[in-house]
C-alpha cells in the first residue's frame, strides 16, 4: 500500500501528471501556501442554489469562484456536504465517501475542484472524526447487539445498577449525553445530538477506516481538512462523573467541567497519526476546530515537532465579543509572540455556529467603521485568516423570529434562550433580486435577511468604500506588500487604552504601522507614515492622524 500510494506521489509530479491523475494540484506555489493563506468558509446549504430548490449546492459554489477569485481567496472550506440525515445539517454523514444529492454529485464535486484549481483555490473538506450519523452502517450494525464485528466502534455503556444512564455526562447541545438501545440493552454516548454516536478512538479499526477517509478524498484533490470538533475524540475510560460548575445552561442543565470528555491527550496521539497520513500528499493541511482556554493549549495542538495540526483555530481572538483594547491587545499578542516558532495562528471572527461579528461587536448595528475595523484586525496580522461567507459585505444574523420557525434543533430545545444557529446561516446576499440571487425557489430553505436589499455583493461591489472594497484591498495588500506578508509582529504604544497599534516590520528594517481606533470617539496619534490603506479618507502622508470613531489606518512607517 505504501509503495502504491510513493508512486501515486511520484507520478503526479511528472508532466503527465495534468492528464491521468485527477488528484494532482494543479498549481502549486509551495507546500507552505497556507502560512498567509486566507481561507472561505463555504456553508454549502446557503452560499449559492444552482438548481431552484432552495437550497445552495455544489455547481452553485462553482458559479461563484470568479468572485472569490477576485476576493483573493486561497482556499475554500466547504462544510459537509456528505449523504446525512441531515439533523445536523451535514455534521451527521451517513457515508463518508459520497455526496448528499441535494448538493449534486460527485462528479459535480470533481468539477468544482478542477475550476479552483484553475483559479489556484484550494478546496479543503470538512472532516467530522468524532461521530457519524446514526443511520450510518457503521452504527446501524454496531447497535444490532453486543457481539457484532462493530460492536466496538461506539462508547457503549451500561446503566447504573439502579436504572438510568452510565454517568451525568452532557451533550453539548443539552441533555443526557447517553442515549438507551433495547437491542444491547445498553446506552451510546454523543457527545452532540442523540442521531450522532460518537466513534470510539481507542478502537484502531475506527481509526484506519477514518484515516482512509482521509486518502479518498485527498485524491479527489482537495488541499486538506477542516477537523471538526477534534478535541471531543476522547472520553475518560473510567466514565467518572465531571464534576458541576456553578449555575444552569440555557437548556436548564447544571454546568458541567468537561475534564473528563474534552481534550483529553490522546486527541495528540490521534492528531499525530493522522498528520502522518496527511503528509503523504504533499502541501496537504489540517485546520482544526479548537475552542481552548489559553494561548499554552492552542500551542499544544501544532504538536511538540510540528507534527500536529499546521492551522488550529484561534478562538481566543475573535471571539471576545466586546471591542475590548486591552483584551485585543493581549490576545494577539499571545497568538504572535507564543506559539512555538515557525508557527503562524489562523485568526477566524465568524462561523457557522457563532452570531455574525457585528451582531457580537457592534450591538447588532451595521456600523461599516467597525465592520472594516474587524477585518484589519482580522487581515493584518501576522496569520492566516479565515472568512465565513457573507462577512466581507457585513452580513448579519436574521432571525429566526418564532419558535416553530427555527431549523437548528437546538434553537428547539433551547427556544428562548438558545435559539440556534440559523440566524448567522441565511442565504449568501448576491444581489438586490428574488432571494438575493442566492435562488430562484418560490421558498428558501432559510429566509434572505431583509436587509439584502441594500446589503448585497452586487451593491457593495459598486461602493469604492464598501466594507467588500475595504477586504479586497486588505487581502490584496497582504499578498504584495513585504510587511504585511512576512514581517514580524510588534506592538507598538502598549499602554494606549484607545488605540491599538503594532508593527509589521521585516528584517530590512521596513515596517507597516497598523492604528486601530477602539473607541467611538476621534483619537490622535503620532507617528510619521506614508498611507497605504484606511478605513477612511486619510491624507498620503500623515504625521499627526486622527482617526475618526473605530477608524484603521496603515501606512508605511517613514523615518
Ligand atoms: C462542530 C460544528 C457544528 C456541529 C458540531 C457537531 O462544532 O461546527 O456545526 O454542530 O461540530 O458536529
Amino acid at each position: 500500500m505504501r509503495l502504491l500510494r510513493y508512486l501515486r506521489f511520484l507520478t503526479c509530479f511528472s508532466v503527465l501528471c495534468a492528464l491521468v491523475c485527477p488528484g494532482a494540484l494543479a498549481a502549486e506555489s509551495g507546500n507552505d501556501w497556507w502560512r498567509h493563506a486566507v481561507i472561505y468558509e463555504i456553508y454549502p446549504r446557503s452560499f449559492a442554489d444552482s438548481n431552484g430548490d432552495g437550497i445552495g449546492d455544489l455547481r452553485g459554489i462553482a458559479q461563484h469562484l470568479d468572485y472569490l477569485k477576485e476576493l483573493g481567496i486561497d482556499a475554500i472550506w466547504i462544510t459537509p456536504f456528505y449523504p446525512s440525515p441531515q439533523v445536523d445539517f451535514g455534521y451527521d454523514i451517513s457515508d463518508y465517501r459520497a455526496i448528499d444529492p441535494q448538493f449534486g454529485t460527485m462528479s459535480d464535486f470533481e468539477y468544482l475542484v478542477s475550476e479552483a484549481q484553475k483559479r489556484d483555490i484550494r478546496v479543503i473538506n470538512d472532516l467530522v472524526l468524532n461521530h457519524t450519523s446514526d443511520k450510518h452502517p457503521w452504527f446501524i450494525e454496531s447497535e444490532s447487539s453486543r457481539t457484532n464485528p462493530k460492536a466496538n466502534w461506539y462508547i457503549w455503556a451500561d446503566g447504573k445498577p439502579g436504572g438510568g444512564p452510565p454517568n451525568n455526562w452532557q451533550s453539548i447541545f443539552g441533555h443526557s449525553a447517553w442515549t438507551y438501545v433495547a437491542s444491547r440493552q445498553q446506552y451510546y454516548y454523543h457527545a452532540f445530538y442523540p442521531q450522532q454516536p460518537d466513534l470510539n478512538w481507542r478502537n484502531p479499526e475506527v481509526r484506519r477506516a477514518m484515516y482512509d477517509v482521509a486518502r479518498f478524498w485527498m485524491d479527489k484533490g482537495v488541499s486538506g481538512f477542516r477537523l471538526d470538533a477534534i478535541t471531543s475524540l476522547f472520553e475518560d475510560p473510567a466514565l467518572r462523573d465531571e464534576p458541576y460548575l456553578k449555575g444552569r445552561n440555557a437548556y436548564g442543565d447544571r454546568i458541567i467541567s468537561r475534564i473528563y470528555t474534552d481534550n483529553l491527550p490522546e486527541v495528540h496521539e490521534v492528531l499525530r497519526e493522522l498528520r502522518k497520513v496527511t503528509d503523504e500528499y504533499p502541501g496537504r493541511i489540517l485546520i482544526g476546530e479548537t475552542y481552548l482556554h489559553n494561548i499554552s493549549e492552542l500551542a499544544r495542538m501544532y504538536g511538540p515537532d510540528n507534527n500536529e495540526l499546521q492551522l488550529p483555530m484561534d478562538t481566543q481572538v475573535g471571539f471576545i465579543n466586546k471591542l475590548s483594547i486591552a483584551e485585543f491587545r493581549q490576545k494577539i499578542n499571545d497568538a504572535e509572540t507564543k506559539l512555538h516558532p515557525g508557527n503562524v495562528p489562523l485568526f477566524v471572527f465568524e462561523n457557522h455556529d457563532n452570531p455574525r461579528s457585528l451582531d457580537r461587536y457592534a450591538g447588532g448595528v451595521r456600523n461599516i467603521a467597525i465592520a472594516k475595523l474587524l477585518a484589519t484586525l482580522l487581515l493584518a496580522p501576522r496569520d492566516a485568516a479565515l472568512i465565513y461567507y457573507g462577512e466581507e459585505i457585513g452580513m448579519m444574523n436574521y432571525g429566526p423570529l418564532r419558535k416553530e420557525d427555527v431549523q437548528d434543533p437546538i434553537g428547539k430545545i433551547g427556544w428562548p434562550k438558545e435559539k440556534g444557529r440559523d440566524g448567522e446561516r441565511t442565504p449568501m446576499q448576491w444581489d438586490d433580486g428574488q432571494d438575493a440571487g442566492f435562488s430562484t425557489a418560490a421558498k428558501t430553505w432559510l429566509p434572505v435577511n431583509p436587509d439584502y436589499k441594500t446589503v448585497n455583493v452586487a451593491a457593495e461591489e459598486r461602493n469604492p468604500d464598501s466594507i467588500l472594497n475595504y477586504y479586497k484591498a486588505l487581502i490584496r495588500l497582504r499578498k504584495e506588500n513585504a510587511q504585511l506578508r512576512d514581517g514580524e509582529f510588534v506592538l507598538v504604544d502598549a499602554n494606549n487604552q484607545n488605540v491599538l497599534s503594532f508593527l509589521r516590520r521585516t528584517s530590512d528594517g521596513k515596517a507597516a504601522i497598523v492604528l486601530l481606533n477602539f473607541t467611538d470617539r476621534e483619537q490622535g496619534v503620532t507617528h510619521h507614515a506614508k498611507t497605504i490603506l484606511a478605513s477612511f479618507q486619510a491624507p498620503a502622508e500623515v504625521t499627526e492622524i486622527k482617526l475618526p470613531p473605530y477608524g484603521a489606518y496603515i501606512g508605511e512607517v517613514m523615518e
